[in-house]
């Protein structure tokens, strides 16, 4: 009984997989079946996994229930360096497919597991250290960002990383959009150091002057394409320990009736304030039950200083509130406002646009959003409609610090993001769904010659198109990976 259960499972699974790129098929599997014994053999049954308890757990991590349901062939647990490059040279020989997990936080199916192929799996590599000496912060790939901020915190410092706790280093190669990004860049800009293994296996070290420097900004937006990465050497940020208050903010919830003026205050944020000590993050979302929509909108505000200055904040500190936490914070508490997030077991879906314009453009996209939101209700747990306001200081941070392949032109947008958590019970985005998500692209288009970001995309998307240095980013792709293994055996952002 249990076994024929377990029979019906995988046919299901092989089902829903089956519209992947690219397709898992016999000779797919019996390559994947190759490199696992390999690995079995030189790094050792404790390292690869076919079966078994810590095999399920590992197979069913991921955050997004679309990623939990895929059944690799072998998990590899990688502790080194070397038992990576040992597991990609096994996964090139063989030509198996494979796929890399960190944080587990990616929404796009397939893009951190795999089906009839090695999953590389980092929860054995969490290791953050400080060193004082060149004033860097060395990041393990395994490691989640309330983890990264807790460990170095007693020195005063952190990286820049995510706004939400349980979401790991991934992050870097998409960018990453941080509290401390109008000061620092994205995430990635503050790279110091990678220790990259290529997709033959050999390994190198990257920064922004050695001969692997075209890999080195690619990576700083490009994703899972170009290697996998060991170690993050990145700058660390004198933020303070968790006993200096030197930031203020928080939490302004409102309810609908504030949305226009929130987003008139949005709107405003984004094209005037260029402060790198101020930073926001508006996210409006609406959570369904019954067929019924509930409104919760939030302003997201802090300034590395005493208050929250009103030349900047006061739109938003006047607009009707439901209710507001602010108050002095150290950046630990800061970096702990939004939680953890690892709420496992939903269908999530992401999006991205980009926006630079007037109130009436944010206003429209809103209209937009609302209109799916309402049209899909029996669909959805929650939606989330989120603008982050990226200034110009960001994007000169990054260029004075070698600068990244999403080379946005200007500051001064917002980069959009849709977020969608479908009903439990729902196991996959019905297409008559996809199709409202395409109109709502549509609808809300990127503003002409800005990047859409890669880490809160659709899979879909082309994100790599937006890309300014597009041309550079597939010359940079071609030299570090001619054969183009990557994209044919591993999923991610389309257009290489
Ligand atoms: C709740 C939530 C909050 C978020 N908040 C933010 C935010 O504040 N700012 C922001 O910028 N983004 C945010 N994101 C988006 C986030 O950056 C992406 O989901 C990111 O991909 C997550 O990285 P991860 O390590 O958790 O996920 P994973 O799924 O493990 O990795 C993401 C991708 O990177 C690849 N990858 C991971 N590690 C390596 C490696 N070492 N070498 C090569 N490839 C690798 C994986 O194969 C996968 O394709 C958020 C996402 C969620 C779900
Ligand atoms: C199996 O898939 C691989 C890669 O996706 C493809 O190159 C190959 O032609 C396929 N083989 C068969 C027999 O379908
Ligand atoms: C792990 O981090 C600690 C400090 O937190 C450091 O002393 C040690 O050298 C690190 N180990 C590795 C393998 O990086
Ligand atoms: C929103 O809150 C204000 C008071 O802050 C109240 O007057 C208004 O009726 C509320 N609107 C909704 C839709 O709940
Ligand atoms: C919606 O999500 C909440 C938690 O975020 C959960 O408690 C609830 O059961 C979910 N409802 C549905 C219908 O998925
Ligand atoms: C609202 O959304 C539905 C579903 O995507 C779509 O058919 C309809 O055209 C939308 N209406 C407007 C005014 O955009």
């Amino acid at each position: 009984m249990r076994l024929y259960i377990l029979l019906v499972h995988a046919v299901l699974v092989a089902q829903s997989i089956a519209a992947l790129f690219p397709p898992g098929n016999e000779t797919t599997h019996s390559a994947a079946v190759q490199a696992c014994q390999q690995l079995d053999h030189t790094l050792g049954p404790s390292l690869v996994q076919s079966s078994g308890a810590e095999y399920e757990a590992a197979a069913t991590n991921a955050w997004n229930l679309l990623n939990a349901e895929f059944a690799p062939t072998c998990i590899v647990f990688p502790q080194i360096s070397q038992h990576v490059q040992t597991a990609m040279k096994a996964i090139y020989d063989t030509g198996s497919h494979y796929a890399v997990q960190a944080g587990s936080h990616s929404a796009m199916k397939g893009w951190n597991t795999v089906q009839d192929g090695v999953l590389i799996m980092f929860s054995q590599m969490k290791n953050a250290s400080y060193d004082p000496v060149t004033d860097s912060i060395t990041l393990e790939p395994g490691i989640h960002w309330q983890e990264a901020v807790t460990a170095v915190e007693p020195f005063g410092v952190a990286p820049v990383g995510g706004r939400v706790g349980d979401v790991g280093t991934g992050l870097l190669l998409g960018g990453g959009l941080s509290w401390l990004s109008p000061s620092q860049g994205y995430a990635a800009d503050t790279f110091k150091e990678l220790d990259v293994v290529l997709v033959t296996g050999e390994m190198v070290t990257a920064t922004v002057t050695n001969e692997y420097s075209d890999l080195f900004r690619a990576l700083k937006g490009g994703g899972n394409r170009f290697g996998i990465v060991t170690r993050y050497k990145v700058s660390a940020v004198h933020t303070g320990t968790n006993d200096d208050k030197s930031f203020f903010g928080g939490t302004i919830t409102y309810n609908s009736s504030s949305a226009e003026a929130l987003l008139k205050a949005t709107a405003r944020y984004v094209h005037e304030t260029n402060d790198p000590k101020a930073v926001s993050l508006v996210t409006f979302t609406n959570a369904m039950a019954d067929g019924q929509i509930f409104p919760v909108y939030m302003a997201l505000l802090f300034y590395n200083g005493p208050e929250l200055p009103t030349a900047i904040f006061g739109d938003f500190l006047s607009i009707p509130a439901v209710s507001s936490q602010l108050g002095p914070l150290s950046y630990l508490e800061v970096a702990g406002t939004l939680g953890l997030e690892n709420d496992r077991g939903y269908v999530q879906h992401f999006g991205a646009s980009a926006l630079v314009g007037d109130e009436a453009l944010f206003l429209d996209a809103f209209n937009h959003w609302s209109n799916f939101s309402a049209t899909f209700v029996d669909s959805f747990n929650q939606t989330t409609l989120a603008f982050t306001p990226i200034p110009d200081s960001q994007i000169h941070a990054g260029r004075d610090r070698g600068g990244n392949i999403i080379s946005a032109p200007r500051g001064q947008f917002a980069a959009v993001q849709l977020l969608q958590q479908l009903r439990i019970g729902l196991q996959d985005l019905p297409r008559v769904l996809q199709n409202g998500i395409d109109l709502l692209f549509e609808q809300i288009p990127p503003s002409p010659g800005l990047p859409l970001y890669l880490n809160e995309c659709d899979a879909g998307q082309k994100v790599f198109q937006s890309y300014s240095d597009f041309e550079l980013l597939k010359m940079i792709y071609a030299k570090y990976d001619p054969t183009g293994f990557n994209v044919a055996h591993t999923q991610g952002p389309i257009g290489l």
